[in-house]
């Protein structure tokens, strides 16, 4: 008889970067349980496209997640589920530190209370705040300029502390900008609202937003327009399975940045899209956002030495062709 396969708990699984893990979780063979309070994740794909168990509700009830561990055989928890709109968790922090720190503190107090120890986590570039250096290493000082960036950092001690006193082992990705979609077009990215880059210069493309605003030309960039590090969404889950299978065979805790190490302007991406769609896209330049650094690119080596990480779709012409394919048949 083949030994089991772990049983993986994913948080979030039924949004963006969630999903995509569990459809590679499921390639690879796990048996997978998803928990997602479905305030932004999408349960028509987890239906459709993802067909594992969906269970309704938050990671902050704690009753909930002891019934969940005591009738499941969960080997280990991927948590994706958080609150991510850099500017609402300007406005409104309370939902952010309740949201993000609580519900991840109750979730952790659970798992050791069912003796489930190994964990991989969510985290972001946004705990670095102004890079000092880029590409940026994961020993970079990190200051947070944003409640959500902070809330995330806020998790990481936790996990740092969970494992000196409970042996709590955990995986920490810091990611840099997700982006793109399931190649083969059967997930992609879907926020409402939406205000990532990528997806409001394909709903222009589509026609269903007027122009395209750039938000400041005047950042000290080669062409005055922000730099991001568009990693594509499929790699990150890549790095997930990797991530899950060192610590599954005994690995330390660690953190690790998950980006291309290659930055792109606001200005390049558009031009990306336009070559994509074939379209000239109407853009508006308009003053910056608050809170945006200027370049954020970020060194993945550690990844690739340690975890053994090779990024399959490093262009940025691929992913917004992937993303282009999603948002086509998404708003058919
Ligand atoms: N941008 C525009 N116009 C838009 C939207 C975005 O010019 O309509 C610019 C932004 O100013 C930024 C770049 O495009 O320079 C990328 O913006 P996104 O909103 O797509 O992504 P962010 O870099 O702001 O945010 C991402 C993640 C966050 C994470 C952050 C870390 O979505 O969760 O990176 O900095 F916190």
């Amino acid at each position: 008889m083949s030994p089991r396969k772990p049983t993986i708990l994913v948080t979030g699984g039924a949004g963006y970067i969630g999903s995509h893990t569990v459809l590679a979780l499921k390639r690879a063979g796990y048996e997978v349980v998803i928990l997602d309070n479905l305030v932004y994740g999408h349960r028509d794909l987890v239906e459709k496209v993802l067909q594992v168990e969906l269970i309704a509700g938050d990671t902050s009830d704690r009753a909930l997640l002891d019934q969940l561990f005591q009738t499941r055989n969960i080997d280990a928890v991927m948590h994706f589920s958080a609150y991510a709109y850099v500017g609402e968790s300007v406005t409104d922090p309370a939902k952010y530190y309740r949201n993000n720190v609580l519900g991840t503190l109750v979730l952790l107090e659970a798992m050791l209370a069912a003796s489930i120890k190994k964990f991989v986590f969510s985290s972001t570039c946004a705990t670095y705040g102004v890079p000092e250096v880029v590409p940026i290493p994961e020993n970079h000082p990190q200051n947070p300029i944003n409640p959500y960036g902070a809330t995330k950092l806020m998790v990481e001690r936790i996990l740092s502390d969970f494992d000196v006193a409970y042996g709590l082992k955990s995986v920490r990705f810091r990611y840099f900008n997700a982006a793109g979609a399931d190649p083969n077009g059967l997930l992609g990215e879907d926020h409402n609202p939406e205000t990532h880059l990528i997806p409001l210069v394909l709903l222009t493309a589509l026609g269903k937003r007027e122009s395209i605003s750039i938000f400041g030309t005047d950042y000290p960039t080669p062409d005055g327009t922000c730099i991001r590090d568009y990693i594509h969404v499929s790699d990150l889950a890549d790095a997930h399975i990797l991530g899950l299978e060192y610590l599954l065979q005994g690995g330390d805790s660690e953190v690790f940045n998950l980006g291309n190490g290659l930055g792109f302007s606001v200005k390049e991406v558009i031009a990306a899209s336009e070559e994509v769609t074939g379209l000239t896209l109407p853009v508006q330049e308009c003053d910056r956002r608050p809170g945006d650094p200027p370049s954020l690119i970020g060194s993945s080596e550690k990844a690739r030495k340690i975890l053994g990480w090779q990024p399959q779709y490093p262009g940025i012409k691929d992913i917004v062709l992937h993303a282009w394919q999603w948002h086509q048949q998404r708003h058919k």
